[in-house]
């Protein structure tokens, strides 16, 4: 059955609310703490998030909000309606005033990833895909690239806040990389860079210990442009599973083949 179209129209008010709120603190000394050593919180998170939670309460009563910034009870995860937030995807940038980030907004629905939005406030840029009806860029249908050598590929990873746990067989995946393609980009948003990849920027992403906010509108947006989505290793892909390959589908498999050659214990 087709989604409502209220729903899709309510990720992108929420979207925008969001980048609203990213402009209004960006480069204005907000505040900053600490979540762990390396991992950021700001103001503007959990304004974001808060408008967003305070959109669906609203809205939609019955919906869970899972979002980064708001512990998640048991409830909430057996909801049938599942909004999936992450307020300020690319916080570190954020808080060091590089306009490199987003908010990214999912909705599952009985298990089933069936709309992701993902808005860029600073290039004005919404992407927004709904399962079986493709993605798009302002409204205008995007498609993956059509690259199909790692050596005419740009591609795109991140690390994780866990990195100093896990550094020797994340670098050792990066260096193997490095080989291959014609570049490797680090941008520090996930949701981004899969957005990119949907619209053919990137031709592949990987990244480990990702967590769903990071990943699922991101990945919808991928597999509705027409690329493919797995789990890093080449599995299959589960928003609640950590970690993603996504790529224009042509390159696949020479992207997983290389991560799965050059991983080792960390
Ligand atoms: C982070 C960004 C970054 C990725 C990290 C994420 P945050 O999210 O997406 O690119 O490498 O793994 O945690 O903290 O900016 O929302
Ligand atoms: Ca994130
Ligand atoms: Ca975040």
């Amino acid at each position: 059955m087709p989604l409502d179209p209220v729903y899709l129209a309510t990720a992108v008010e929420g979207a925008l609310a969001c980048g609203r709120i990213h402009r209004q603190y960006f480069r204005q000394n907000v505040e900053i703490h600490k979540k762990g050593v390396i991992d950021l919180v700001t103001a503007a998170d959990l304004a974001a998030e808060r408008a967003f939670r305070d959109l669906i309460a609203d809205r939609f009563p019955d919906h869970a909000v899972i979002g980064e910034e708001t512990a998640t009870t048991a409830e909430q995860h057996s909801a049938r309606h599942q909004w999936i937030i992450d307020p300020v995807d690319g916080t570190t940038n954020f808080a060091h005033g590089l306009a490199l980030f987003c908010v990214s907004i999912a909705l599952v629905v009985d298990g089933h990833l069936e709309l992701g939005v993902i808005y860029d406030p600073m290039a004005d840029e919404l992407f927004t895909a709904e399962r079986g009806q493709g993605a798009r860029l302002n409204g205008v249908r995007i498609a993956v690239s059509q690259t199909t050598a790692l050596v005419d590929s740009v591609l795109c990873t991140g690390f994780p806040y866990t990195i100093r746990e896990s550094r020797g067989r994340q670098v050792e995946v990066f260096a193997s990389f490095l080989g291959e393609a014609r570049a490797v980009r680090r941008l520090g948003s996930a949701a981004l860079d899969l957005a990119y990849v949907a619209c053919g920027r990137f031709d592949g992403f990987w990244e480990e210990h990702l967590k769903p906010w990071d990943m699922a509108a991101g990945a919808l947006l991928v597999a509705e442009a027409g690329g493919t989505v797995t789990a890093v290793d080449g599995g299959p892909y589960d928003p609640f599973v950590m970690s993603i390959s996504a790529s224009n589908g042509r390159i696949h498999q020479l992207m997983v083949d290389v991560i799965r050659a050059a991983r080792i214990e960390p």
